[in-house]
């Protein structure tokens, strides 16, 4: 295989990349007159990285989030496709004039909104070179590195983050086995399917002269208030009821609270079969106790899911991986390189206990998709929903390996780090108070005052374009979420963003101080015009001779013979710490266990 070197301008001065092995004697296909030729490929590619390099660089020049409404990109753009071919310099122009101004930068300093969206240079690499192979990897034949890399990551990767070898891919005489998904979604929603899969394929067995559509409307899955949406998506397509449970004070699932659903509901005649479990729960970061909930799952023979979509990644680290006591208990467990591990977007890993299970439930296979290593390979169009596949797992191996474990632990320990500064900073400061149990890079915290005022700050920091964050909703209370986001994440911007969010908090009360004093003004003209209307009935009284003294049901503030200046002042002082201190009344979704479906038909919210 012969060598090209080709030079850069980075500070590794020169890349070893191999050549291609020339297949062939004579020369491929000429370059295609339109959209681009090699040629101008080995340009534009070269300035399209000049630019990404450019862009990251001076990211944090831009607004975070576009400045722009809903519908601003139609009268920008032709509203019909172009007949002829246009310069890729055209093409360029509009997308920094037209696109770029409608970019949310999630990988700018200030982004603090929902988790990190990985992204890393080497990754972006390994994308360009699946671009470039552009395969399309359903089965082993369709593309047999493709296959092979896959499983051996998922190897790699589960055992980085200490799953048990029953889960690996590679474990000799193992059942386990992982994929890789495009979204945690996915990954419950097929895991949602295998579970119910498996307990009608044991009902058909018991009943067979039971109707399956009786049989499945018995069905009953669980998962905390915490559990993210897509859990509730799930049991909605799979068609099964979901109860919703509470937590404990620190958000989490707790075993006791399931048993008692379990049997309440075995009582009412359901069929329990599916708990899904979050390690590391979308609004704060919470972590259910599986070391109680997995013997529960075991006991009731329930198939226990763990979604651990963000904190997952942090397993590679093992002084986290208590959390995840009671994974043994699992059938199944998936996180998202693609959050937290500098992984761009998509690559969501799962792992299941045994493949067979999950497969069963996904299986069709038509003539044209069988081929010869059948037998002797696996295909993954068996173990999701779509047929087509990327390469997927490419990223995953140029980030571990150029990374290393050691720079992957340093990444992770390092936003944990900045997150509990973040939190000290926030806890030093009177203004403010920590709502959840800061354990990795994210810190959910509100204004003391009631969900108005925080809101008013949210929308404030957020429409100022220099931070961007997204609230939760935590025991009923509005919170804002502060997530510890770009990679090389400093000191300096905790503190930069600390100051942002400060400012903005007392331009808030202040704010809400001259709102308060001006409706206290009109409150005041008011009553002074009221006092001024009394004082003329009672002048008038006197002027009859009738006794002075104030109605019954008149203001009471006369009774007590204030001064009007009083009076006013007293008013003013109360509404103004009335504002500043109220508190929202929660409003506590609870039912009972039998209670009617709340959201949708399937949906059961309980304590
Ligand atoms: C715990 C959890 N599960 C699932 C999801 C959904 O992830 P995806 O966008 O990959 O479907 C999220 C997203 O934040 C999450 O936090």
């Amino acid at each position: 295989m012969s060598e090209t070197t080709t030079s850069s301008s980075s500070s590794r001065a020169s890349t070893t990349i191999p050549s291609t092995p020339n297949m062939e004697t004579t020369p491929t296909v000429e370059d295609a007159p339109n959209g681009m030729s090699r040629d101008e490929f080995r340009q534009y590619g070269k300035e399209t990285v000049d630019y990404i390099v450019d862009y990251l660089e001076n990211i944090q020049k831009r607004r975070v989030v576009p400045a722009i409404e809903p519908g601003y990109l139609k009268d920008l753009i032709p509203s019909e496709a172009p007949n002829a071919p246009e310069s890729f310099e055209s093409v360029m122009e509009d997308f920094e004039k037209l696109i770029m101004p409608g970019i949310t930068h999630w990988q700018h300093p200030r982004f603090h909104a929902y988790f990190p969206a990985g992204n890393s240079f080497p990754s972006i690499i390994a994308d360009m070179l699946s671009d470039a192979i552009g395969c399309v990897g359903f089965s082993w034949a369709a593309c047999p590195a493709m296959t092979e890399l896959e499983l051996i990551m998922l190897d790699w990767f589960g055992k980085m983050i200490g799953l048990p070898a029953e889960f690996l891919p590679l474990t000799e005489n193992g059942k386990g086995g992982g994929v890789i998904q495009s979204s945690a979604s996915e990954c419950n929603f097929v895991t949602l399917l295998a579970a119910r899969f498996e307990v009608m394929k044991e009902l058909r067995q018991r009943f067979p002269f039971v109707e399956e559509g009786l049989l499945l409307s018995k069905l009953i899955a669980y998962c905390s208030k915490e559990a993210h949406s897509s859990v509730e998506k799930a049991c909605m397509i799979g068609m099964v009821k979901l109860r919703i449970l509470e937590t404990d004070s620190k958000f989490r699932l707790r075993g006791e609270t399931l048993r008692n659903a379990i049997q309440e509901d075995r009582n009412l005649g359901l069929i329990p079969f599916f708990v899904s479990t979050t390690l590391g729960t979308t609004s704060c970061c919470s972590f259910d106790v599986l070391s109680e909930i997995g013997p529960i799952c075991k006991d009731n023979e329930l198939w226990l899911h763990v979604d651990a979509a963000y904190s997952g990644s942090a397993f590679i680290c093992p002084e986290f991986r208590p959390l995840m006591n009671g994974i043994e208990y699992a059938m199944s467990f998936n996180t998202n390189p693609n959050k937290w591990l500098l992984i761009n977007f998509d690559c969501s890993t799962m792992w299941v206990r045994d493949r067979f299970k999950l497969t069963q439930a996904l299986v069709v296979d038509p003539l044209y998709l069988q081929h010869s290593w059948m037998d002797k390979s696996i295909d993954y169009r068996h173990w999701g929903i779509p047929l087509s596949r990327r390469f997927r797992s490419l990223k995953l191996w140029f980030v571990i390996r150029m990374y290393g474990i050691d720079g992957l632990q340093k990444y992770i320990r390092e936003h944990v780090r900045l997150a509990k500064k973040m939190e000290q900073l926030l806890r030093a400061d009177p203004k403010f108070e920590i709502v959840n149990e800061v354990i990795m890079g994210l810190v959910c915290f509100r204004m003391k005052g009631d969900d108005e005022l925080n809101q008013t700050l949210l929308t404030r920091l957020n429409a100022s374009g220099r931070i961007h964050m997204v609230p939760a909703s935590l025991g009923d209370r509005f919170v804002i979420r502060f997530c510890v986001c770009a990679e090389n994440a400093t000191d300096k911007d905790i503190e930069v963003a600390y100051e942002i969010i400060s400012q903005a908090t007392q331009h808030v009360l202040h704010d809400s101080v001259k709102a308060a004093i001006a409706e206290e003004d009109e409150e005041a003209v008011a009553l002074e015009e009221m006092v001024a209307d009394l004082n003329i009935q009672e002048t008038t009284v006197d002027n009859k001779g009738i006794t002075r003294q104030a109605s019954a049901d008149g203001p009471r503030h006369l009774e007590r013979q204030l001064s009007k200046e009083e009076i006013l002042a007293q008013k003013q002082h109360e509404s103004l710490a009335k504002k500043r201190y109220s508190v929202p009344v929660p409003v506590v979704a609870t039912g009972e266990p039998d209670a009617e479906p709340c959201c949708s038909p399937t949906i059961l919210v309980s304590s």
